[in-house]
């Protein structure tokens, strides 16, 4: 595959963070007035869980966990912050996949956790609203929407421990993107912190609102670089019905997609998931969760899960139907009979992540390109990865009706845990800039982070990273905000 790399320039491109202090012990005293024990910790143990990634490769420190109980304390630490200079690194369930939510070594960084902002403040079934403070659990969420007849379509595999703010701030995606898109277009508006200590509020529902910037957008998927958020008013729908699962044994992903459209105008409206699982995947799960079973006798080069849903009052959808008139595209199929099988094969959808984790190092690359170009993007570009570097293993899954795979290459058996820190570097810009050849995003879903923030200065355009570095400038002029992320 022919490949063009652009020159890096990272010094030209990069964002010039300005000077930050660290806490002295009137500010730490201060702080510890004001939050109270439950708000404000230095202990070592405690602070512990909160200064490594879930992948387990960013590793900081922190010169206090700050954990504030309502919004006035979050205006009250950014205020005595930026008035002192110190960063600030937001976290909400620290489930984040590129170490945004992560401090850096020096130690000079308060992290300051939603997880006791964890208030559904309304929920209003008759404008289909919720409005969550942060810290709310993603499934806290589904559950409680759930009790009153409604559901927030955005599901994932951390949805046990991902929070409001940190679905929110990373933009999430997840597995029901294809109907109801990502955090963006489920979210109203949102309330938060500026950098300078200001509230910005801005949950009212408006259908109409062109008051110039849409400054709730602009925090959505800004990583904590642009301020603290503090609450989201969030749409919700109607619950389901029903649904029909089904998993799907494929010979490439070329079928799945053509698959895909044919189910989509069997079943108009109807189909919310749509998740590729090729057998590495598959074969992964089965090897490190425990009490998982394949959903189909033979194994499948490619493996599609796929969920239709339909409102309250109809009947599931027919997805064996439509599927008796695709016979040519698939190999075999499975539609789960009941729930207990229909959640079994999400755990193993879900699980993939874990697994993955569970069996040694794998540089991770969350890509996408235009939806119709994907088939041909995972099967050329893993042929082009594994024979370029020999005894590496591409791992191709997820959401391909979004066109966004996570393109992610195993280390060769035997490797070092450090494989990915020594070894994998020019691997993930061999696939950067196969993505950006195509025309695609090196981070589709999870975010720059730390860990992409070097290859977005290297192949991004100039006038992206120029708005990028002016908008930060702008709000936060100091650089408080979460600094060493995105930019
Ligand atoms: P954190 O990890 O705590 O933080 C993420 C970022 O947001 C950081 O930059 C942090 O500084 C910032 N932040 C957090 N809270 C705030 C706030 N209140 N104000 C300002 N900034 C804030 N992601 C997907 O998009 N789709 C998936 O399908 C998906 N599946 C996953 C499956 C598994 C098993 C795991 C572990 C993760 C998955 N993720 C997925 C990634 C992750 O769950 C999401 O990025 C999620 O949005 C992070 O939420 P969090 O509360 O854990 O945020
Ligand atoms: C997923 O879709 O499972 C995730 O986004 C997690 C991952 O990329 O590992
Ligand atoms: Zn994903």
């Amino acid at each position: 595959m022919e490949i063009r790399t652009k020159a890096p320039n990272l010094d030209a491109l990069r964002y010039a963070a300005p000077m930050l202090a660290a806490p002295t012990p009137a500010l730490l005293d201060a702080l510890a007035a004001r939050l109270g024990p439950h708000g404000f910790s230095r202990d070592p143990h405690e602070l512990e869980p909160y200064l490594t990634d879930w992948r387990g490769r960013y590793h900081g420190k922190a010169a206090a966990l700050l954990s504030p109980a309502n919004r006035d304390e979050v205006v009250a630490i950014v205020k005595a912050c930026a008035d002192a200079k110190v960063a600030i690194v937001p976290q909400g369930g620290n489930t984040g996949m590129v170490g945004g939510a992560t401090p850096d070594a020096t130690g000079g960084a308060v992290v300051l956790s939603l997880k006791r902002m964890r208030a559904v403040r309304t929920i209003d079934v008759a404008a289909d609203l919720a409005i969550c403070e942060a810290g709310v659990v993603l499934a806290d969420l589904h559950a409680k929407a759930e009790d009153l007849g409604r559901r927030f379509p955005l599901s994932l595999g951390a949805k046990g421990s991902a929070t409001i703010g940190g679905l929110c701030s990373t933009n999430a995606g997840g597995v029901q993107v294809l109907r109801f898109g990502t955090m963006r277009s489920l979210v109203h508006g949102v309330e938060a912190v500026l950098p300078d200590g200001s509230l910005f509020e801005d949950l009212q529902p408006l259908k109409k609102d062109n008051r110039g910037y849409s400054i709730s957008q602009l925090l959505i998927g800004a990583e904590g670089t642009l301020g603290v958020i503090t609450a989201a008013s969030l749409r919700l729908y109607p619950k389901i019905g029903a649904r029909t699962v089904a998993w799907i044994g494929l010979a490439s992903p070329e079928n799945a997609l053509i698959l895909l459209r044919h189910l989509e105008r069997k079943l108009p409206e109807r189909i919310e998931s749509f998740e590729l699982v090729p057998k590495s995947a598959l074969d992964l799960v089965l090897q490190h969760i425990p009490n998982v079973q394949a959903p189909l006798a033979q194994p499948h080069p490619w493996n599609v899960l796929v969920e239709a849903t339909v409102p309250d009052g109809s009947p599931a959808p027919d997805v064996a139907s439509a599927l008796e008139d695709a016979l040519d595209l698939i190999e075999d199929a499975a539609i789960a009979a009941n729930e207990t099988q229909a959640e079994g094969m999400w755990r193993i959808r879900e699980s993939i992540s874990e697994a993955e984790k569970k069996d040694g190092p794998a540089a991770k690359h969350d890509i996408s390109v235009p939806v119709s170009a994907m088939p041909g993007f995972v099967v050329r570009g893993a042929a082009d990865i594994e024979k370029r570097f020999p005894g590496t293993r591409v791992n191709a899954f997820g959401h391909l009706g979004d066109g966004n795979i996570h393109f992610n290459v195993r280390a060769p058996v035997g490797a070092p845990k450090d494989w990915v820190d020594t070894s994998s570097h020019p691997i993930t810009e061999h696939v950067h800039d196969l993505v950006t050849q195509a025309g695609g995003s090196i981070s589709a879903e999870h975010g720059i982070g730390q860990m992409k923030r070097d290859e977005l200065a290297r192949l991004s355009d100039p006038a992206r990273m120029h708005a990028l570095r002016a908008i930060k400038t702008a709000l936060d002029p100091h650089g408080i905000m979460n600094p060493g992320k995105l930019l």
